[in-house]
């Protein structure tokens, strides 16, 4: 089966120089922790109008989080999530050029189901379908589930088991068995095949396993950018990884974005759904959950961070008119990433205008083309 990057139907391989993908739309709240009003609502119509529109727009790829239960909170932030791989499977069936990722726990999902299941989203799709790969994180959606999260490196052998039956299952024509360390099954086969291409894989561990995993068996790796300076070393020791494995990967990071006519309003806008809105009680307990605690932080770092987890999940902010954004931009690009993640307060209101004012000034920058000569 040829690999992922040999597919000209997926956009993730795009001569774009930097690529941009919206993230976490089927989770109620995006990535915005907070109470104003004008949140995001995950229904499937606002999916399938954004998709539509960033189709439109030739944004590269559409990225969902797996989320089995909400942070709490007023608003009970992410509490109301569309399933990942069904809903890329509806998105798929009705946009044209887009990449669309499904999220899998690989922990919770059987890898005989699984395979099964992406097969089908990758012919639904012509091939435009991707894989992001979970091996396990937030420890109250696995005790809802009645499932132990594995120590934590070991989470990373046992993905690296269910993706090698993930990818048998997708190679072998002929019965096979498995004797894993976890996994053990009898006479595995699965029909059809993937549509022609393995789908593209990412993986966005950010510890020494999870950057290990994603290194030996992933297209491309997403990981938090904190500062350029160290995001810049972070690309260049994953590519270091994967080089010691014989392979080549890709970095991605992640950003949130408000966008204003100018400036001020941009900062007085962020100010007011983080500082003033904010679901504080859904934020510390989401921070709580990655470990991250006031105590471990003087104060004033923590107070940055907690707006950047009220702003934008943790990512990193772009914030201020089209000239500040695409700049910000251009800088990710310089640091060596090949593209980053974009998130808004609501996206159907907000992306209209980053689409207007910010990619034209990202094309005559020549790190993308217009739609139109592509
Ligand atoms: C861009 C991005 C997307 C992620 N998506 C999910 C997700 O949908 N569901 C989930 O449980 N974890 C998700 N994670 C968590 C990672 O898979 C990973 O577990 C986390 O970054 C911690 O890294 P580690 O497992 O190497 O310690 C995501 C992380 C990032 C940065």
């Amino acid at each position: 089966m040829p690999g992922a990057s040999e597919n000209p139907r997926t956009t993730m391989f795009s001569r774009n120089k930097l690529k941009l993908g919206i993230f976490s739309p089927n989770c109620s709240g995006g990535m915005a922790v907070t109470k104003a009003p004008e949140r995001w609502d995950a229904s499937w119509e606002n999916n399938l109008k954004l998709a539509q529109m960033a189709d439109d727009a030739g944004i590269e790829f559409l990225l969902p989080i797996a989320r089995w239960k909400g942070y709490g909170g007023e608003t009970d932030f992410e509490g109301s999530t569309l399933e990942t791989i069904t809903w890329a499977c509806g998105l798929l069936a009705k946009t044209k050029r887009i990449t669309v990722f499904g999220t899998v726990h690989a922990p919770l999902v059987h890898p005989i189901f699984a395979a099964k299941q992406m097969v089908t989203v990758s012919h639904v799709s012509e091939g435009r379908f991707g894989l992001n790969i979970v091996c396990g994180w937030n420890q109250d959606e696995f005790e809802m589930f009645g499932i132990a999260q594995r120590e934590h490196d070991t989470r990373y052998e046992y993905g690296q088991e269910w993706w090698e039956v993930v990818q048998k299952i997708w190679q072998e024509n002929a019965p096979f068995d498995y004797d894993g360390r976890f996994i053990k099954l009898k006479g595995v086969i699965g029909k059809p095949k993937p549509y022609k291409w393995r789908p593209v894989v990412m993986n966005a561990g950010s510890s020494g396993a999870g950057r290990s995993f994603a290194a030996k068996n992933c297209d491309f790796l997403f990981t938090v950018l904190i500062d350029l300076e160290k995001g810049k070393q972070d690309v260049q020791s994953i590519k270091g990884i994967a080089a010691s494995f014989g392979r080549s990967i890709d970095v991605f990071t992640t950003s949130y974005v408000v966008l204003r006519p100018n400036r001020k309003e941009a900062q007085e806008y962020h100010e007011h759904y983080t500082m003033k809105m904010g679901d504080y009680a859904a934020v510390d307990h989401l921070m709580e959950l990655q470990g991250l605690h006031a105590q471990s932080f003087p104060p004033e770092a923590f107070k940055l961070f907690r707006q950047r987890f009220l702003g934008g999940h943790g990512v990193y902010p772009l914030i201020g008119d089209a000239d500040d954004v695409a700049a910000e931009l251009a800088k990710i690009s310089a640091a060596g990433f090949i593209g980053t993640t974009i998130t808004f307060v609501n996206y159907l209101d907000e992306f209209p205008y980053f689409r207007d004012e910010v990619l034209p000034r990202l094309e005559r920058m020549g790190l993308r083309q217009s739609v139109k000569t592509r």
